[in-house]
């Protein structure tokens, strides 16, 4: 046997939201929903889907590598330099790049317990090791995470809101959080879901890239209803991207991806309907739970973390009958699952199924 590398030896492979075909196929089942990835229900918008019908005789070409349109459109929407935005095959790729270019065995990453599993998955990939700081109130403890920062410390994951409990961190305490942390560490603020937030008080990150080593990460997978076809990116200072540029790969963003990003990004109508239409099945959500007398955390995002007794059996109930929930027992906690806020039949229909189980 040829002996892979010993970081391998600490990566537990990443486990998915169920794919809907999946359960289809391997429980016999015709009518399945998945509330398990935190994907956009109402799907991708229709410019994207027009712009992408007219470039598929175009796949023998390879894409452009620089993706010179959608950088231009990025750069102008947010009003950055090109040269401050890197795009990637997923935001997956820009943290995966992150790893790449700023960890050596040895450094450590400070992050969440809770929080998004890929920032693990990265360090753990390159040598480094994790430094986790424990939620309060389902919320990050930016006070706590300065005791974990240590001189191997390189970077510093703040997943905002976070995934998988949908609490958010305010400007003010993310100011006074930059203002203190010590020369040579670099801040990831990952901006998977911002565009769901209405609170004020969320950050103006992009404001504060040119005064602080920070990387800002977003995504069209979430509210742009692309993930299929895997495009996010980063921002951050000039010469933090070009690192980043060194460790990418040619042709990283594929062809339809690169060219329905732009055309979303022009669709604000997609963009509002869907925010509203989210808010307004989360408001419903957190009425349902009152009415059942059920704990759930306030979400700032397209899921919500719910209170039940036992998630591996809620969510092996609730997929037997056709909806793909996703169990909190894989981020450690037990007693929740994490539910992706579907159309208003998905969501009846999710309702029906948890009462059924007696959940
Ligand atoms: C917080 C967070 N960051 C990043 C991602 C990855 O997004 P992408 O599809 O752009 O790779 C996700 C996806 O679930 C997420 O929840």
């Amino acid at each position: 046997m040829i002996k892979a590398r010993d970081a391998l030896t600490k990566i537990k492979p990443y486990v998915p939201g169920k794919p809907i075909e999946e359960v289809k196929r391997e429980l016999g089942l015709d009518d399945v929903i998945k509330l398990a990835s935190n994907e956009n229900p109402y799907g991708p918008s229709k410019k994207a889907l027009e712009i992408i019908d007219s470039y598929l005789t175009n796949l023998n070409l390879y894409p452009d590598g620089r993706a010179f349109e959608l950088k231009t459109a990025l750069s102008n929407y947010y009003q950055v330099q090109e040269e401050e935005i890197i795009v990637g095959n997923g935001s997956d790729e820009v943290i995966k790049l992150l790893s790449e270019a700023y960890l050596n065995p040895g450094d450590n990453i400070v992050q969440a317990d809770v929080t998004f599993s890929e920032y693990e998955f990265g360090a753990l990939l390159m040598g480094a090791k994790v430094k986790k700081v424990p939620l309060k109130d389902f919320t990050h403890d930016l006070e706590a995470f300065y005791n974990y920062i240590d001189d191997n410390t390189k970077l510093i994951y703040i997943c905002n809101p976070n995934n998988p409990t949908g609490t958010m961190v305010t400007e003010v305490e993310l100011i006074e959080f930059l203002e203190k942390i010590p020369k040579g560490v670099l801040v990831v603020l990952d901006e998977a879901y911002a565009e769901y937030v209405a609170d004020t008080s969320y950050p103006n990150s992009l404001g504060l890239i040119n005064k602080y080593p920070l990387v800002v990460l977003r995504t069209f997978s979430k509210i742009y209803g692309l993930a299929g076809l895997r495009v996010g990116f980063g921002i951050a200072q000039k010469e933090i991207i070009a690192n980043l540029e060194k460790a990418r790969e040619p042709f990283n963003v594929n062809l339809l991806g690169q060219v329905a990003a732009v055309r979303a990004l022009d669709d604000k109508e997609h963009l509002e309907y869907s925010f509203r239409e989210n808010a307004k099945a989360r408001e419903s959500f957190y009425q349902e739970c009152q009415k059942r007398d059920i704990k759930y955390v306030k979400s700032h995002t397209n899921f919500v973390l719910m209170q039940v007794e036992d998630a591996d059996t809620i969510f092996n109930k609730m997929l037997k009958k056709g909806v793909i929930v996703r169990s909190g027992s894989v981020f450690g906690l037990n007693r929740f699952i994490r539910v992706t806020l579907g159309s208003i039949e998905q969501m009846q229909r999710f309702w029906q199924v948890f009462d059924e189980i007696g959940g």
